[in-house]
């Protein structure tokens, strides 16, 4: 059964515009990466998960393929699972298949016709599940439906390596918040992408065929569609830069020319050779990551992971002295 009475609509145009000018006026200009995802950014995205230099998310199923039961059974009977940045939800049919009884499935997404679409293909494909979407951008506070609490424990399933797009400040207050949301007796299973060879890295997030950087770019269209901006896409080049000492691939996007840009009423000067950062993708160590949880109070029960270690599945745990 699904319902959608937790369907709620984003924040206001103007506060929309106001943070996205604040942005391209800091002296190092940044975008939020939430300006790549329309609808042709998230076929962009989907395709570039298929990309043979794309490693994350060939290895992220092949970790669940041939772990989900050894998961399932940590999760243990009778939970309730609730998936942030749900989207199709192909690696949670994965973990669904294994959990004895699922009582409660919450996919929380912000792309509400999305979500209905694959909440209602789940729903027709587990009769006995209670399928509640949550339309929210989980990284602000969000309200957990009531059958959450009356599942036997409640499980946050945070795959993908998207906690890797939030600086560490943020991934620890975010990991903080799944800590709440678990309570004390539930657990995250979270897929986090790990450090290795840079030339990997730069190889994913530069691929030969251009998707990446049409991505990258797409941020700039999706700017012009929706607050009405001017931006010439054929102006600026895509980069992905290894940052070594944070640990993290950056995506800019750098300016061909000097240029007037409009936006709203508002205009911004962007120099020749100038940066705009629209991405961090943080690779983390298992050590670092362990670290991370601990921040937030949670411990690092399990970590499933591959034969090359490009790539992990992590069961964290609230601490239980807390
Ligand atoms: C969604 N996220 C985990 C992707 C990543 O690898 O950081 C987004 C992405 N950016 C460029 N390619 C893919």
């Amino acid at each position: 059964m699904t319902h959608t009475s937790h369907v709620r609509s984003s924040a206001a145009p103007d506060e929309v515009l106001e943070s996205v000018l604040r942005g391209l006026k800091k002296p190092e200009k940044e975008l939020s990466p939430v300006w790549f995802y329309d609808d042709h950014g998230s076929y962009l995205f989907d395709r570039i998960c298929e990309l043979p230099e794309y490693y994350l998310t060939r290895t992220e199923l092949a970790i669940m393929r041939e772990h989900a039961p050894e998961m399932a059974r940590h999760i243990g009977r009778g939970a309730a699972l609730v998936e942030l940045g749900s989207g199709t939800s192909a690696k949670t049919r994965l973990l669904l298949d294994h959990i004895d009884m699922p009582a409660t499935y919450v996919p929380v997404d912000i792309a509400r016709e999305y979500l209905l679409d694959a909440a209602g293909a789940i729903a027709r494909d587990y009769p006995e599940l209670h399928v509640i979407p949550v339309n929210a951008d989980f990284s602000q506070p969000f309200e957990l439906p009531i059958e959450v609490a009356r599942a036997s424990r409640c499980v946050v399933y945070f795959p993908g390596s998207t906690l890797g797009n939030f600086d560490r400040a943020e991934a620890a207050s975010l990991l903080s918040r799944i800590r709440g949301m678990i309570g004390r007796h539930g657990a995250a299973l979270i897929g986090i992408d790990l450090r290795k060879d840079a030339g990997v890295l730069r190889r994913a997030y530069n691929d030969a065929a251009g998707l990446t950087a049409a991505f990258n770019l797409n941020a700039l269209r999706h700017l012009n569609r929706k607050l009405g901006a001017d931006f010439d896409l054929e102006q600026f080049e895509h980069a992905a830069i290894w940052v070594e000492d944070k640990s993290r691939i950056e995506m800019h996007l750098i300016s061909k020319r000097d240029q007037r840009v409009h936006i709203g009423h508002a205009e911004v000067t962007i120099k020749r050779g100038e940066h705009i950062r629209t991405e961090y993708s943080h690779k983390y160590t298992l050590e670092d990551f362990a670290e991370l949880a601990e921040s937030a109070g949670l411990r690092v029960r399990e970590v499933w992971t591959d034969r090359n270690r490009y790539f992990s599945v992590q069961l964290l745990e609230p601490h239980t002295f807390q």
